[in-house]
């Protein structure tokens, strides 16, 4: 596998999308938000009237999903399911939780494999996600991983989350985040946690554009010693 991929993994809230979608955008480069295969999967269960109990049966929606991304100026990622626009209903709490528990399937995660390598295409990709450094692009030329304090996360989701409409109060947000954390963390296949060789780089109490500032330099100290 060619090398021009550059990862962003971490917790949910702690700036991935933000900085994979800048970095995208000045380097012009493609982008996977792999998260929203995952919250695309168990909104396309919910809709097929399939149990998230039924792990074969979530691991074949899932292989057979027929969904398009495509860049938009309001989403960074717009989401179309079958031709309809599912942009702002999987970004809801509810859609990040089935998300979580279909992503602890490994036969999910099996079926999602291919797809996410699929979007790597010339001249490079950036890869969001939890596990796009450890296990989908091992080779990448450049990892990063995003970590914030869970209140600051749940902060910035709960200001997400009100401006989208969404009727949440901050203290079952930040409890539904410490245990969507431990979900993530202690899976068995492909568990978030940074890869040996990743950059962690802690955006608690830091502007976007500082941590964009960091990521850069990152990507110029690898990019010039190549
Ligand atoms: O990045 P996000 O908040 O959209 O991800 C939602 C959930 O999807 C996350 O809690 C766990 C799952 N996920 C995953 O298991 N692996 C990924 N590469 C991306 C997301």
């Amino acid at each position: 596998m060619w090398a021009n991929i550059i990862t962003v993994d971490g917790p949910s809230g702690a700036g991935k999308g933000a900085i994979a979608t800048r970095l995208a955008d000045l380097l012009g480069w493609h982008l996977l938000d792999s998260g929203a295969l995952y919250r695309t999967t168990a909104h396309a269960c919910a809709r097929a009237g399939v149990e998230l109990t039924d792990h074969q049966q979530v691991a074949d929606i899932a292989r057979h999903l027929q969904v398009e991304f495509l860049r938009s100026a309001e989403e960074s990622v717009a989401v179309y399911l079958q031709g309809e626009d599912i942009s702002r209903v999987i970004r809801s709490e509810e859609a990040g939780r089935g998300a979580s528990a279909v992503g602890a399937m490994p036969a999910v995660r099996r079926a999602l494999l291919e797809r996410q390598r699929d979007f790597l295409r010339p001249p490079g990709l950036i890869a969001d996600g939890r596990d796009m450094g450890t296990v989908v692009f091992p080779s990448a030329a450049l990892k990063i991983f995003l970590v914030a304090s869970v209140e600051e996360r749940a902060q910035r989701r709960f200001r997400q989350l009100l401006a989208l409409g969404e009727n949440v109060t901050f203290a079952r947000l930040l409890r539904d985040m410490e245990e969507r954390d431990e979900r993530d963390r202690s899976r068995s296949l492909s568990p978030l946690e940074p890869a040996d060789d990743a950059v962690v780089i802690d955006s608690t109490a830091t502007p976007i554009d500082a941590v964009l500032a960091k990521v850069m330099a990152e990507v110029n100290r690898v990019y010039s010693e190549r």
